[in-house]
């Protein structure tokens, strides 16, 4: 049977990533995947993450099957942060969570929702999205469409989103990142969002929102606030939370589905549809993330520290961004620094094609995704005028890569 596979598409971030390991030049800096690095270069547990670790061996007695929807302290504790304290009535009255495969898993979950109430349904997606969008969407029978989000000048596309989202009717979703986009790191303004939110009422489409990099931007409150400002504003809303980036649990998996409804009876028939999704997808998620998240935030002290620590990431990614802003202006590309300096999050988008992306490699052993975004969060302090030097180097002189390395090896 396996004869018959014709060979099929490889992920082009995870070959990068293993082009990167056979690099063997000692200068070579990996600005691919989208995680976190501390000063040092490495990727550590949060104290907090630590802690509740800890706590969790010593105290907990039974690994029996939790129910469909996962830890319910988990969902509950994520419903609180992600739409706040609010009040009776407030959007978290009408809403239910499902624990996740991550964000990955929530968007997968979310897609088979919408698929299961109106089969075929169109989802915009911002152009240029976050990779996995399309092909999670597309996997669960959805039509993608795509809007425009970056202006020329590297910052959010305000009035070509609202022209292109015009199209959008009463039976679409739009999926929109809530903050701190990827790739481009360009977020809308609040304005912008009022008026996104102005024209989701207008037209009747459902907001699908993608969190994952909250805190990592602006702070956690002020990060979750266009997702609050829609939930109290549009009747139905699907949320996909990823707890991988701001507590550090990548490989953990943890993550969670939300779902607002106008009436008590939707939200508990969606929440029993992503159930029966996740039934027959993989059954539970895995428990071990969920429950060092609850522990952390039912605690104030580990909350405390958590937050802390979140704070010091962001103020970390945002110094990084600084630093290269200056070395870049000195070297005379003031302008490209301007825009990198406006955007938020993990990620930039530079100004270079593909072969630009690849010269960068080729000549500088720095490895960007080929669409031109680097991982920010992902430099090692001293290495940034390094990155300056090359990214300025390419942007000079753009020549043409002139050695191959070995391509990734398929099995057989
Ligand atoms: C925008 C966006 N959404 C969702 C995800 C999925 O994250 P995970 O499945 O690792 O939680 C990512 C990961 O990079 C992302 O960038």
């Amino acid at each position: 049977m396996l004869e018959l596979l014709p060979p099929p598409p490889t992920d082009p971030l995870w070959d990068l990533t293993y082009e990167f390991g056979t690099d063997e030049r000692p200068e070579r800096l990996n600005l691919v995947l989208g995680v976190y690095r501390d000063p040092a270069g490495s990727t550590p547990v949060m104290a907090a993450v630590r802690a509740a670790e800890i706590r969790l061996a010593e105290r907990s007695e039974s690994k029996e099957y939790r129910g469909l929807s996962g830890n319910a302290a988990f969902n509950r504790a994520l419903l609180g942060m992600v739409l706040g304290p609010g009040g009776p009535g407030g959007p978290a009255d009408r809403a239910a969570a499902v624990q996740t495969v991550a964000g990955s898993g929530a968007l997968r979950l979310l897609a088979d929702l919408v698929c299961r109430t109106r089969p075929g349904t169109t989802v915009w997606i911002s152009d240029p999205a976050y990779v996995n969008h399309r092909p999670i969407l597309e996997a669960a029978g959805l039509t993608v469409r795509t809007y425009a989000w970056r202006d020329a000048a590297g910052g959010f596309d305000a009035a070509g989103a609202l022209r292109d989202l015009a199209g959008a009717g009463r039976e679409d979703v739009v999926l929109l990142q809530g903050c701190c986009h990827n790739p481009t790191g360009a977020d809308p303004a609040r304005q912008d969002w009022e008026a996104l939110a102005g024209l989701a009422g207008r037209a009747g489409w459902v907001p699908f929102v993608d969190l994952a990099y909250h805190g990592l931007g602006d702070g956690l409150e002020a990060d979750l606030w266009a997702t609050r400002m829609l939930a109290e504003r549009v009747p139905e809303m699907l949320i996909a939370v990823s707890c991988s980036k701001n507590f550090g649990l990548y490989s953990d998996r943890t993550g969670c589905a939300i779902v607002l409804g106008a009436s008590a009876r939707a939200v508990r028939h969606a929440e029993t549809a992503l159930q029966n999704a996740a039934r027959t997808l993989y059954s539970m998620p895995p428990e071990h993330g969920a429950a060092v998240v609850t522990t952390v935030l039912e605690d104030a002290g580990l909350r405390a520290l958590w937050r802390t620590e979140l704070d010091l990431m962001r103020d970390r990614i945002g110094a990084n961004r600084a630093e290269l802003t200056a070395c870049l202006t000195a070297r005379g590309h003031g302008d490209l620094a301007a825009t990198l300096a406006r955007q938020k999050g993990m990620f930039s988008m530079l100004p270079l094609s593909a072969p630009g992306m690849l010269a960068l490699r080729r000549r500088f052993a720095i490895y960007g995704t080929t669409s031109g975004r680097i991982n920010i969060a992902g430099i090692p302090e001293d290495r940034i005028p390094c990155l300056a030097r090359g990214i300025a180097g390419v942007l000079e002189q753009p020549s043409p890569p002139t050695q191959r390395l070995a391509p990734r090896p398929r099995i057989g």
